[in-house]
């Protein structure tokens, strides 16, 4: 009997990866030896001391109940601390909310403050989640926020119209553009959404992996900003931790007050012991500069950007080094569809810019999550190919 799709499901914008994941598929069919730099999850391991706590706790049958909606206490108290150590933020326990990963807590969020027909300003290029499973899948209206070049891809906050717009997005240490902002334009960001009462949705997952003495700030470190905004935040970058979603949201307290009622009719949080592993992982900050793992971690990355980014540019790709994420967005100087094909070819999978919005378009993101080697490897066939 056939089903018919919900309209919002419908309003779902066309899968543009799909075709790329089919000729990747047909490669390996074809026995290639395809490198892939369009994975955006660590092939680095999480530190030994989280491996070890994982293994403690999920031992303890006391750690398999139900947790609370908004998480344990215990988790809840390590991130205030946490964001008092990293960011000289002070919070109390309720304006944290435990999330399965920050991804989730990004979708839920347009459940408890998107109406129909209310409009979030997207950020274009952009991680798909806040266009798509959220404002979308919430029967809102995703407004482009363009990432230019000429403006190092950060907003033209001056010049976008705030009027009638009821939440914004925005996320940096930045995903595919690899930028990244400093403090002054944040504050321009928290005045535009206090100005035009826009919920501010910050999405901050890359903070830890910054390079070169770069420290990511957070937005609740800017004057006004726990008026109108809430942070996402997770364990999933920084210890290398994806598949455990564990992450959290922080801010103002009416908004992480009604993500939770979102949440507690949705899910019953995040298992107690990845919650408690996690209490450990944030203890490693003993004060704001990164703990030793995350540096050497950072610095085996760096070194990896290093190699992509002088071959790229040697064979007259533009292209920067970024100073956060495991990213680097490439000016393909023309049809991103055709330079990842292009790539393909010669085995190198790369992410079409056209993917993360029409904004993208003339641009490839190619991630540094493979070893050296593989990386040596992917630069002498784009070299070869381009
Ligand atoms: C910009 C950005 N935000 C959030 C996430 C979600 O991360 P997680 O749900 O693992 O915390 C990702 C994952 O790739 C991302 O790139």
């Amino acid at each position: 009997m056939p089903f018919e799709f919900a309209s919002r499901i419908n309003r779902l914008p066309p899968y543009l990866f799909a075709e790329i994941e089919r000729q990747i598929k047909e490669k390996k069919a074809q026995g290639v030896d395809l490198i892939s730099l369009s994975i955006g999850d660590p092939d680095l391991p999480p530190p030994p001391f989280v491996t070890e706590a994982l293994r403690q706790e999920a031992a303890d049958p006391k750690n398999h109940n139900y947790s609370f909606s908004q998480g344990e206490p215990d988790f809840r108290a390590a991130v205030v601390g946490w964001y008092k150590t990293r960011f000289g933020v002070d919070l109390a326990q309720e304006q944290v909310v435990a999330l399965l990963g920050s991804k989730e807590g990004i979708a839920n969020i347009a459940r408890a403050f998107i109406n129909p027909g209310d409009r979030v300003l997207v950020p274009d290029p952009a991680y798909p989640v806040y266009a798509n499973g959220s404002t979308i899948l919430c029967d809102g209206i995703s407004k482009p926020l363009p990432l230019l070049e000429e403006n190092g891809f950060l907003p033209d906050i001056e010049n976008i119209d705030g009027r009638h717009v009821k939440m914004m997005f925005l996320n940096y240490p930045n995903n595919p553009t690899a930028a990244t902002v400093d403090k002054k334009h944040l504050k321009q960001v928290v005045d535009f959404a206090k100005d035009n009462n826009i919920i501010l949705c910050y999405d901050n997952a890359y903070s830890e992996v910054t390079y070169d003495s770069y420290r990511a700030p957070s937005i609740l470190e800017v004057d006004g900003s726990m008026d109108v905004a809430i942070e996402f935040h997770s364990l999933s970058k920084t210890f290398n931790m994806t598949g455990d979603r564990i992450g959290f949201a922080v801010g103002n307290k009416q908004l992480v007050a009604g993500l939770t009622k979102v949440k507690s009719q949705i899910d019953s949080g995040p298992p107690v012991y990845t919650q408690k592993v996690a209490v450990k992982a944030l203890a490693a900050y003993t004060n704001s500069d990164a703990p030793e793992f995350l540096r050497k971690n950072n610095l085996i990355l760096q070194e990896r950007r290093d190699l992509l980014v002088d071959t790229l540019c040697k064979i007259g790709y533009k292209c920067d080094k970024p100073k956060a994420t495991f990213y680097v967005w490439v000016n393909c100087k023309g049809d991103s569809m055709q330079f990842a094909t292009k790539l393909l070819d010669v085995g190198v999978a790369v992410t079409p810019g056209v993917g993360f919005g029409k904004y993208g378009e003339g641009f490839a993101r190619m991630t540094f999550t493979q070893s050296k080697e593989r990386i040596v490897e992917a630069c002498n066939r784009i070299a070869g190919a381009l």
